[in-house]
Formats: C-alpha cells, structure tokens, sequence
C-alpha cells in the first residue's frame, strides 16, 4: 500500500514523521501492514542515534602484537628486516605473484609503478575513470597526463570496448599512451583478459590497481597479477590494514629490484652513500609488516565476513524499489570489500543524499560512491572516452557499512533505516 507521508525535517536533516499525522496514516493502513509497521518503529526507528557504526574499520586478528612485539625484541624498529621479507614472500603466495615489494602506501606502489614502466613528462596514461585520486596522482606526480575511461555496467569497471576503440584511434594517429592503469573497483576484479589482450596489441604496459581487491578472484588468479605490476593498499579502511602501507607485484624480477631501490632514494651498490638517480623513501617498517603478516593470515576469514554481510544486506533490500546492488560479475568471486547499491530516486521515494543524511543522523557512516576522475575539478580540462555510466553511478551509487567486525544487529539497523525511509517517503 502505497503512503504519502508528510515529513519533518529537524535541524540535522533528518526526517521524522508528524506524530499527528502518524496517527491518520495508521488508521488508513491494513491491519497486516500496520503491525508490521509499529514493529519495525518499535525495534528500529528510535530517536536516538547508535554507537558509530564506521563505513570499514580495522579489523585486527589478536595476532599482530605478537609480530610487532618480536619486531621489538629483535629491534628492527627500521624500514628493513625479517617481518618485511616474511610479508612479501607470504603475499606472494596469498595472490600467486612471483615478487613483491612492501612500500609505504598504495599510492607509492602505484607511483614506482608507472615510473618503471616508463612514464614520463608529458606522456599519457589511460586509467579508469571510477576510482579514489589515489589511482591517478602518481601519473602527474611523474608530469604526465591522465586520460580518463568510462565503466561498464556489469562490473563498474572500465570498459573493454572504450578501451579498445580509444587505443585504435590513438595508433592510427601515434599517440599511444605509456601506461593504463586498470582499477579492480570496490573489490570487483574488472574484465583483465580483453583489456590485457588490447594492452598487448598496441605494447602499452598494463598498471592494475588492485588497492581495494586483495582476496578477489578473476578466473583462476588474482587481479593484480596480470599486467606489467599490481599494486594493493593496506590503508585503515582496506580489507586487511597494516594502518598504512602497499605491495608492488610483478613476475619482473628485474622489475621488482629496481622498484626497491627506488623506494631507498635510488641508492647505488657501495659501502658509502652515493646516489646516480632520484629516488622516494617508500619502505614499509618491519613493525607495519609484522601487522600487515597477521593480517594476511585471516584474509579468507575476512572475505567471507563481508560476502555475508553483502548477502544480510542483498536479502533484505533486493525488493526494494529503486534499489540496484553491485553486480557480481561471472569471472571471479568479489571480496565485497564495500558493499556498494544505487538508488533510484523515483523509485525508492529519496535520493541517495538523504539515504546517507538519514544514516548519519543515526551514527552509520555511509559514503558516496568515488567521484569520476573527469568530473574533479583538479582535473577539468582531461581527455576522456566513453559516456556517462561513471557519472550515473556516482550521482545513485551509496557505499554501506561493510567491516568485517560488523555485528549483525548493526547490519540491521543500516538495513532497517533504510526501510523506514522508503515507508515514510514512497
Ligand atoms: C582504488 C585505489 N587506488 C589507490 C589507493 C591508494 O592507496 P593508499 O591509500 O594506500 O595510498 C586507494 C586507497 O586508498 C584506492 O582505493
């Protein structure tokens, strides 16, 4: 049965009903639907707001301070020793890379990445327009030019025929660019082999950003392993967290070497200090390593922490008008790193503005979905190729709170606000 609720809106925002008119609206209902109505006020839509529920906090295993306690005994308080070896080779084995190198962030992977595969003043570097500016500041810290791809509906990911099509017209007029940088979005591997199949074509390197999908499948491997290199992030919010901190991948051995040496200020082989190049200081600390080896540890316990989540989630609000879930594409499992919906305003009865206003009024962060790189302002003025699937997704798109510790009764609290919105607002 179908309501126009009148709403009040109270200063932060949020809406509550006329109490008055609460009363007319429960004597115009069925009697099936009004008790379940009174039920779901009474156990949900309660005024006051809840513990915070953050959108992807750290999720530590109890483990970690026996590593960061033996990188004390030990005293490799330093951005080498025995827990950093460790990470990158059980890393290697937990995405099936041949070798790795632990950095200091994501971004700084991401940065010796492109640098390595030849980037430079003025080239240009196609990347996926869908993604967090992480993805794309390592391309103009290095003076080159980010151009930037739509998504693909299935996946959210950049689209293999825009892709194709652009790289096409590039060589038939020379311009190729150095690099393009897949993104694997909210932790969806995107469709790698016809990408990596253009890549190869035109002999442009292929960069896969792999920052949000570590414990993702596509096909029989893991994204981050198909390309020239893979980089992961261990930020606060990531799957697995090391506080701050990346991997670099890449079956390059030669690759991975001087990705190390860039990221200890390019220091030449000798006894003292000398220096034919500029480097970074990116080195990870054994003592981030020795969290970041605990933490790969329950990587699969995490995964599958946030698949139910999604699934408590997909449940409960697949019926509901105006509301669209991620999709799973068939090629790999998605770690559901966030779990990731568009609301259709029509449809639903309210935007996805006041979707997350009404969230936070109740202590649950939700979050926007990224911002397209070609609609940032930093980065008016870029090339881009396709059409407005990434803006559609992001003026729709709502992150919803996905932590691993997540406890079911605040899985039903975020899922029960936002029935309780619907039924005042359709
Ligand atoms: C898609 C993507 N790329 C790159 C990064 C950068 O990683 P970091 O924060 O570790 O520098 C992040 C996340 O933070 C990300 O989500």
């Amino acid at each position: 049965m179908k309501i126009s609720n009148r709403v009040l809106s109270n200063s932060n925002g949020t809406h509550r009903k006329d109490p008055a008119q609460q009363d007319e609206l429960v004597a115009l209902d069925e009697p099936g639907e009004r008790d379940e109505r009174a039920n779901r006020n009474k156990s949900v839509y309660r005024e006051e707001p809840l513990k915070q529920v953050y959108l992807s906090p750290p999720h530590m295993s109890g483990r970690e301070q026996e590593y960061v306690q033996d990188a004390f005994d030990s005293n490799w308080i330093a951005p080498i020793g025995p827990h950093i070896d460790r990470f990158e080779e059980e890393f290697c084995a937990t995405v099936g890379a041949r070798h790795a190198l632990a950095v200091s962030s994501g971004t700084a992977a991401l940065h010796l990445a492109l640098q390595l595969a030849g980037v430079g003043q003025d080239d240009e570097v196609f990347v996926s327009t869908l993604t967090f500016v992480g993805s794309v500041n390592p391309v103009i810290y290095l003076g080159a030019r980010p151009v930037f791809v739509d998504s693909e509906r299935r996946s959210w990911n950049m689209d293999p025929d825009i892709l194709a099509e652009a790289l096409k017209r590039r060589a038939n007029i020379g311009r190729l660019p150095k690099a393009v940088v897949l993104v694997h979005l909210y932790g969806q591997s995107a469709n790698i082999d016809p990408i990596l199949e253009v890549c190869n074509r035109y002999d442009v390197a292929l960069i896969e950003d792999a920052a949000e999908a570590l414990g993702t499948t596509y096909k029989q491997g893991s994204p981050g392993t198909y390309g020239l290199a893979g980089i992961y992030s261990f930020n606060g919010n990531k799957i697995i967290t090391t506080s701050g901190g990346g991997m670099l991948v890449s079956e390059d051995e030669d690759f991975i070497r001087r990705a190390r040496k860039y990221a200890t200020q390019a220091r030449d082989q000798a006894a003292h200090y000398q220096h034919s190049e500029i480097g970074y200081n990116y080195r990870m600390s054994n003592v981030l390593a020795g969290i970041g080896r605990a933490q790969l540890q329950v990587l699969e316990d995490r995964v599958n922490a946030r698949r139910r989540i999604f699934e408590m989630y997909r449940r409960a609000l697949c019926g509901v008008p105006g509301i669209e879930f991620m999709p799973e594409a068939s090629w790999g499992r998605h770690n559901r790193w966030l779990t990731t919906l568009t609301i259709d305003p029509n449809g639903f009865g309210a935007n996805r503005e006041d979707v997350r206003v009404t969230l936070a009024a109740r202590n649950i962060e939700a979050r926007p979905v990224w911002k397209p790189m070609h609609l940032q302002p930093v980065f008016l003025g870029c090339e881009r190729w396709g059409g407005n699937v990434a803006a559609h997704l992001f003026q729709r798109g709502l992150c919803l709170p996905s932590g691993s510790s997540m406890q079911d009764s605040e899985v039903t609290a975020v899922i029960e606000t936002i029935h309780d919105l619907h039924d005042r607002r359709a």
